[in-house]
């Protein structure tokens, strides 16, 4: 449903297990992959292998309300990581050897892929202002939801909590933000920057998928929060 992005900064609100989130992983594994194929993560000739880091540059985010489930997340989280970094130093090395680039330098996944499982309530758990500690998305210690600058969200809330989020979504989520709701459509009386882009009905659930199409800008004019 989504084309993903090198640099995209995914969020999955209400995550439970993580199964979702080990799904984003290997999806943004793969994007890495295809991007390692093209010259824009090949490290440049004559750089030493300590500078030839990769450009890319994901973050997969959670937030989990029961901390039995964050647990459960963090788990399959870190499973999944080991194994994804295994497929991907394998895959990197096999498009390395394809292209014929001599290459002394394997990425570690663990070095540039950072990913959090936050324990608390979406609401309660967002950066307000995005500092020093927060703007970096590489920044393994983020300890609330730097919002402005996710560029994919997912949940599956029921429609109360999915009326609370809509105007913070709105409020702080930059422009080309893709947003998928599952269940329940976004409150349109409160998310004047957000379109919706397509709607399926998979196995009985109804999907929605949305863009933020207006710039922060226009925010305090079109927010109702
Ligand atoms: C229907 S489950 C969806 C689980 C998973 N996202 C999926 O699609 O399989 C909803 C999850 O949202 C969590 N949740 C509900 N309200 C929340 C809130 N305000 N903040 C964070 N998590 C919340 C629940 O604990 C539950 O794990």
């Amino acid at each position: 449903m989504w084309r993903w992005r090198t640099d995209d900064v995914f969020l999955e609100i209400g995550c439970g297990q993580g199964q979702v989130l080990a799904k984003a992983l290997a999806c943004v594994v793969e994007a890495m992959l295809w991007e390692a194929g093209s010259e824009g993560a090949i490290p440049s000739e004559g750089s030493v292998a300590s500078e030839a880091e990769p450009s890319f540059l994901p973050t997969l985010l959670g937030v989990e309300v029961c901390p039995d489930l964050c647990r459960q997340a963090d788990n399959e989280m870190r499973k999944s990581m080991e194994k994804q970094s295994t497929y991907f130093q394998k895959e990197y090395r096999r498009i390395m050897t394809r292209r014929e680039m001599e290459h002394n330098f394997t990425p570690e996944l663990r070095d540039f892929l950072k990913w959090k499982i936050l324990h608390g309530r979406f609401e309660n758990v967002i950066a307000e202002k995005v500092d020093a500690a927060n703007s970096n998305s590489a920044n393994s210690a983020i300890d609330k939801i730097p919002l402005t600058e996710v560029t994919k969200v997912y949940f599956f809330l029921d429609s109360g909590m999915t009326e609370i989020i809509s105007p913070i979504l709105n409020r702080y989520l930059p422009v080309g933000a893709q947003i998928i709701s599952c269940d329940f459509p976004l409150d349109e009386s409160s998310t004047a920057r957000i379109k919706l882009q397509w709607k399926l009905t998979i196995h009985d659930v109804d999907v929605f998928g949305y863009q933020v199409v207006e710039p922060q800008e226009h925010c305090d004019e079109l927010c109702v929060l």
